[in-house]
């Protein structure tokens, strides 16, 4: 409601604002048709599109590639630093969104020069690390996992698998001991942090993560290694223990996630499209293909949240107001019809913006070494299990009810038993 000065009264969105009556609920989203909403959005209200986060907090979607690119590439414009949010006062304590959008004095949030610290020392970091070690480590890990369940027959592979895989090889790239007692402590820990489940507290694991963290820049402190946390450590920034531990944290829980959905993603994808036959192995299109072709698709990162604007802009025909929150829609803007005339998504390059675009984009080797373990873990599992078939009904795969991260609620498979 407004008086008649024009003015809205407290309470009442102002005209142009993402809380307008036409705003959609993210949070209710029909899961199984995540690319179905994108089109309705943007056949109803454009590029950029007034949603509504739980709690109904409005926010921008931006589902135009353009439109994401040109978010990404002007940091003047719509930045990292979440404390500059309009929506602040009406954010209760145990809002749901609070972990990815709450600052944390971490490379996530930085801006600007100290921005450009911080991620360089990650950049030169990763850059470290080899990727013909890191793929023989998780050909290791992969082999491990799957001695685990060969002798039965049959598995639940999100879990025993896509998810195990990229938490023990990203702990491994950050030098912690594979196969000990205390990283499996921190596997588990990670997990419960990341993807709480029934009866599971995330706070405390959470706790207990970045006490192990702490305790691990102190060790690489006095005895430095082979491993990112050493260099990190020694790099010439000189990052305090605690901005280390921080941006471990940031790196280990960016990197976990997504390279287990992808992994999983693509062995959906692999076992139910029938351009690879009935078994993976006897397909006629490649892993990459595969690989590639589900960044395009099914991107593990669908919506990230986000931007914030530094002042009243314009994007998409729309008046953005500063503090305003932008999501960048990664998965609409991949199989935005703009770039797509034909209807046909697909490329083999990777224009897409699944590792998103320009200052806080995925830091350059990331990608790279997710590829690794993707890719790795793939095709171990194949080459294991050359007759893994699917345990169920492709149309009974249900994916995990977010439209944050696009990735399956479980992948059950069968195949002959082996003893290993
Ligand atoms: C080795 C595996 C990975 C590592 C170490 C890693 C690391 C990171 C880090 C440190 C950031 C924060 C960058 C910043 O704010 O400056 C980031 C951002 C991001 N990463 Fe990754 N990542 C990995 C894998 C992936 C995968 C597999 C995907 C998706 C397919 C992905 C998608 C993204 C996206 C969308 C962002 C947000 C960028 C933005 O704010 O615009 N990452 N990653």
């Amino acid at each position: 409601m407004s008086d008649h000065s024009g003015v809205p009264s407290p309470g009442t969105p102002p005209p142009g604002c993402p809380a307008h009556a036409s705003a959609v609920r993210l949070g209710g989203v029909e899961h199984q048709q995540s690319h179905q909403l994108y089109r309705t959005l943007r056949r109803e209200h454009g590029a950029v599109a007034p949603v509504l986060l739980d709690n109904d907090i409005p926010a921008w979607l931006v589902l135009g590639y353009p439109e994401v690119c040109y978010v990404t590439s002007h940091d003047e414009l719509y930045a990292r630093d979440s404390r500059r949010w309009n929506q602040w006062p009406n954010i209760p304590e145990d809002w749901p969104l609070l972990p990815f959008v709450g600052y944390q004095p971490s490379v996530l949030f930085t801006e600007g020069a100290e921005h450009q610290r911080r991620a360089g020392v990650i950049t030169r970091a990763l850059e470290g690390v080899d990727q013909f070690e890191l793929a023989s480590e998780c050909e290791a890990i992969a082999e491990q996992l799957i001695t685990s369940f060969a002798g039965s027959g049959e598995t639940e592979l999100m879990s025993t698998y896509a998810h195990a895989l990229p938490a023990r090889g990203v702990l491994w790239m950050c030098g912690m001991p594979q196969g000990s007692e205390d990283t499996e402590k921190l596997v588990d820990d990670l997990r419960i942090s990341l993807d709480a489940g029934e009866g599971d507290d995330p706070v405390a694991a959470y706790m207990r993560v970045g006490a192990r963290l702490t305790q691990l820049v102190k060790e690489k402190r006095q005895a430095p290694g082979p491993d990112v946390t050493s260099r990190m450590l020694l790099d010439d920034a000189g990052l305090s223990d605690e901005e280390v531990v921080q941006d471990l944290i940031s790196v280990i829980a960016a990197a976990q996630q997504p390279t287990a959905n992808w992994i999983g993603n693509t062995l959906r994808l692999l076992l139910t499209d029938e351009r690879f036959a009935v078994n993976v192995s006897g397909g006629r299109v490649s892993v990459g293909d595969a690989l590639n072709e589900v960044l395009w698709l099914d991107t593990p990162t669908q919506n990230f949240i986000g931007r914030w604007a530094v002042r009243d802009t314009q994007l998409g025909g729309r008046h953005i107001r500063e503090g305003d929150c932008l999501v960048l829609g990664l998965a609409a803007a991949n199989t935005d019809p703009q770039i797509w005339p034909e209807s046909h998504v697909g490329a083999e390059n990777s224009a897409h913006l699944s590792f998103s675009n320009g200052e806080h984009r995925c830091p350059y080797p990331a990608p790279l070494l997710a590829d690794v373990m993707a890719r790795t873990a793939v095709e171990t599992l194949m080459e294991h299990l050359p007759d893994l078939v699917l345990d169920v009904a492709p149309t009974e795969l249900t994916w995990r009810p977010s439209v944050w991260m696009r990735g399956l609620m479980s992948l059950p498979v069968r195949f002959t038993p082996s003893v290993r």
